[in-house]
């Protein structure tokens, strides 16, 4: 059986390929804080009662959820071309197969909804009728532009289609709060009940 003692020990003396690059762990560790930050700020701004977001302090926080989130975007694309060029470690051979597939699954839908989360926030905003009189700025330094053929179609099909990108935009994170707690649980169980920790190797 092993003691915790071999599990680090093997840990500790594990060959570089056993841990993600620099890189990686800079893009994990920087997609997972902005993407916790902009969910606060998402749901600080859903359920402030309708008519405060004209307030400036209060538009504030949701100029700042956008610029955050296409932040996020491009931190993804980043991300997808390392992550094809630069091979994770492998998981431990001794994890049975249920959980390199749970694992396997959980990273596939996390990579989906690091993009679905600011492609639907970019597709509501883009439909927002008054998109074209508020125009996003970036973190205050350039403006953003909004989705060409969603800003060009008539006001009553934009708010329409701005109702249902936000209710997806809504249902992603609903999916996001799901699939974070599987992927957190599992690595807090390798980590506190397996003994064979797997966040190290996400770590820098
Ligand atoms: C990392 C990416 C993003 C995350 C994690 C995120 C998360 C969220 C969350 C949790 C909400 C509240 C949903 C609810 O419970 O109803 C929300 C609302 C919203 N998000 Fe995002 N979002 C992201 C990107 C974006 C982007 C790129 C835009 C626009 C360019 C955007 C625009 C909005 C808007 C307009 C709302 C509605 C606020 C209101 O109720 O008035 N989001 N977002």
């Amino acid at each position: 059986m092993k003691t915790s003692f071999s599990a680090e020990s093997s840990f500790s003396a594990a060959a570089p390929a056993q841990k993600y690059t620099r890189v990686a762990v800079l893009l994990h560790w920087s997609i997972a804080l902005l993407m916790l930050g902009n969910v606060a700020l998402g749901l600080t701004a859903a359920l402030l009662p309708d008519g405060t977001l004209s307030d400036e302090n209060i538009r504030f926080v949701i100029d700042t959820h956008k610029s955050i989130g296409i932040t996020v975007l491009g931190l993804a694309i980043l991300r997808v071309l390392w992550r094809l060029t630069h091979r994770p470690p492998p998981l431990p051979a001794e994890f049975p197969m249920w959980e390199r597939a749970a694992a396997h699954a959980a990273h596939i839908a996390l990579y989906v909804l690091i993009f679905a989360m600011p492609l639907t926030g970019w597709l509501h905003d883009s439909a927002w009728v008054a998109a074209a009189s508020h125009p996003m700025y970036l973190f205050g330094l350039f403006q953003w532009p909004r989705i060409g053929f969603i800003m060009n179609l008539d006001a009553a099909t934009k708010d329409q289609l701005h109702e249902q990108f936000g209710a997806l935009h809504t249902a992603c994170s609903y999916a996001l709060y799901g699939v974070l707690a599987l992927h957190v649980a599992g690595a807090l169980k390798h980590q506190w009940i397996d003994r064979h920790s797997v966040l190290r190797r996400m770590m820098p």
